[in-house]
């Protein structure tokens, strides 16, 4: 185990701010962690860091950063209904997307282009255009960040939500500490392993699919298909953090009660808004970010991009880059501004550190 010390992470943050792991560890496998664990960093607080795509660092980070590089995926097994893939936490998610289309595995397509690592794709239960990583997810393998003991967690253990997982949650010790749930800090994820149908449906449910869809009357629906219409799509909305950075979505959809939008729709009556299963209904945070008139504004070299206001991007590039303050003040200023017109405190979907 080698410890590097001050290590630039701009890199490995999708924003591209400046600041600096005082000391970092590459983990290609769990011999890795448990190295560390059985040394003198095991008293430090540690902070495992996959693709960096739902950080924002405010400052240099003292945890012992756990960089997590493991790669390697795999066809596990197969049945008559499903294939059983496997892939380590470093693989790169589109990467993994675009493999499993190759093998002729569809399922994953609409979540094509999402940013970030495998590892990290439980942890907030990556989604995009009407497909979640609990719809595909079968298990994974973690190690736990203080005894160094492996376990495996299968889908009903993960508490996966709307961009929520167990793993985004501190231990609950509201009932002691035998019931501690949360393991957000506790474990560091190994690999994950996907269950795809081969009973492959289209799901093309999502208001910008259905216009490709209409735009290519006659087209063969493939995986690959909805693959390229998704990577459109999102080309076309989401800046690319290669070339502007970003963590998507700023912002999670808030949900309210009937009452709460019927309000709304009277003050505004364009307001756009779903219907979820359980009679709520969740909310465009963008569209109620745009229409506080953010779109586009900035505070320093942090700014609101132009084309989908629940993106927040870094205008500084990598030369001048905004610091992670400026993206924190920007956002606190659009929560009240929303918060003032509508009533609705907007939550973070990044990762503060
Ligand atoms: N809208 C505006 N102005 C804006 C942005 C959006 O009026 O500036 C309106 C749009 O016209 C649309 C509605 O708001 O009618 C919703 O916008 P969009 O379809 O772009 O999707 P979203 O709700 O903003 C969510 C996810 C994305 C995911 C897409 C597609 C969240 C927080 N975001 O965005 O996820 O790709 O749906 O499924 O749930 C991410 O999490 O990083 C992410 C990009």
């Amino acid at each position: 185990m080698f410890v590097e010390q001050q290590v630039a992470l701009q890199p490995y943050n999708s924003f591209g701010i400046a600041a600096r792991a005082q000391h970092l560890v590459r983990v290609r496998g769990a011999d890795d962690v448990r190295a560390v664990l059985a040394g003198p960093w095991a008293q430090h607080p540690l902070f495992v860091l996959g693709g960096g795509s739902n950080i924002v660092l405010t400052g240099d980070v003292r945890a012992l950063v756990l960089k997590v590089e493991n790669r390697g995926r795999r066809l596990l097994g197969e049945n008559d209904k499903s294939w059983l893939i496997e892939a380590e936490a470093g693989e790169n998610w589109h990467k993994l997307v675009h493999w499993t289309l190759m093998q002729g595995w569809p399922g994953l397509e609409n979540m094509a282009l999402i940013p970030g690592t495998v590892g990290a794709s439980p942890v907030q239960n990556i989604g995009a255009y009407g497909v979640e990583l609990q719809d595909r997810f079968d298990s994974l393998d973690a190690i736990d960040l203080q005894s160094g003991r492996e376990f495996q967690l299968r889908a009903d253990q993960c508490a996966f939500a709307y961009r929520d997982s167990v793993f985004k949650h501190g231990p609950d010790t509201r009932w002691g500490a035998s019931s501690a749930m949360g393991l957000a800090g506790r474990a560091l994820i190994l690999r994950v392993r996907f269950r795809l149908s081969k009973r492959w449906r289209p799901e093309l449910g999502y208001q910008d699919l259905e216009r490709k869809r209409a735009e290519h009357p006659g087209a063969p629906i493939t995986p690959l298909q909805v693959f390229e219409w998704v990577c459109e799509v999102r080309r076309a909305k989401l800046p690319d953090p290669e070339v502007i950075g970003n963590a998507g979505s700023f912002f999670k959809n808030p949900t309210v009660t009937p009452e709460q939008c019927a309000d709304i729709i009277g003050r505004d009556p364009k307001v756009v808004f779903y219907h979820l299963p359980d009679g709520r209904i969740k909310l465009a945070a963008g569209w109620l970010i745009d229409a506080c008139g953010w779109k586009g504004k900035s505070i320093g070299h942090a700014g609101v991009y132009e084309r989908q206001a629940l993106v927040l991007v870094n205008r500084g590039g990598r030369n001048n880059p905004c610091t992670g303050g400026e993206v924190m003040t920007l956002a606190r200023a659009i929560q009240t501004s929303v918060y003032e017109r509508f009533g609705i405190m907007l939550e973070p979907e990044p990762v503060v550190v």
